[in-house]
């Protein structure tokens, strides 16, 4: 009798730890974590894409009159991406590993365009800062839906407040006749795309 008792618990028991394996991929908290941690490399990558970004069109663009203006815009970068160098471990996150390219593609990007004139450096601002305002904003609605807003704050709030930062880059690129660039649009529909590949790969690798 007894031993028909323990066995059925057994049973019981293990089932309980077979459902609990099965289940595990659906637990809120495990979406949450994966979330998090997706949110947080891709914004590192992002952050630092935008560091070397602003360096590369300093290196060209220093010396002109825009050079003060794009010197203000690498600053905040480099505070965006001290945070997330911050909120890395914080997080337990895992960095892209595609670091390497990130650094090399920013600094192209950000000499290339300014190669091109100030104008065309302040187009692929107008295009970066867009995609990236537009991707904070995604992010936060997903925290708002799905992330602890209590434990989860420092992390709401620095994307709203990188947020706001990106959307005045945006305004300000747009303020130095970013629309006076040589092919304009073709110019920031490629950068766009490039930023969004980029987005989608970061998120992953
Ligand atoms: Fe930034
Ligand atoms: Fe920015």
């Amino acid at each position: 009798m007894s031993r028909l008792l323990l066995r059925g618990i057994s049973r019981l028991e293990s089932n309980r730890f077979l459902s609990s394996l099965t289940s595990f991929e659906d637990k809120p908290e495990q979406k949450t974590r994966e979330l998090l941690d997706k949110i947080i490399r891709v914004d590192h990558a992002g952050e630092l894409a935008a560091d070397r970004i602003y360096a590369g069109q300093m290196a060209v663009l220093g010396r002109t009159d825009v050079g003060p203006t794009i010197q203000h815009m690498w600053d905040e970068e480099k505070a965006h991406l001290a945070k997330f160098n911050e909120l890395i471990p914080k997080y337990k996150a895992r960095p892209s590993a595609l670091l390497p390219l990130w650094n090399i593609a920013g600094y192209a990007l950000g000499a290339g365009t300014a190669l091109l004139g100030k104008e065309a450096a302040m187009a692929c601002t107008v295009a970066v800062e867009a995609v990236i305002s537009e991707h904070y904003n995604n992010q936060l609605r997903d925290l708002m839906e799905h992330a602890d807003h209590n434990k989860d704050k420092e992390l709401i709030d620095t994307i709203k407040k990188f947020r706001d930062d990106e959307s005045q880059h945006h305004d300000i690129g747009l303020a130095n006749k970013a629309e006076q660039a040589p092919f304009y649009q073709n110019l920031t529909s490629v950068i766009k795309m490039g930023c969004r590949l980029g987005i989608y790969l970061a998120e992953r690798i």
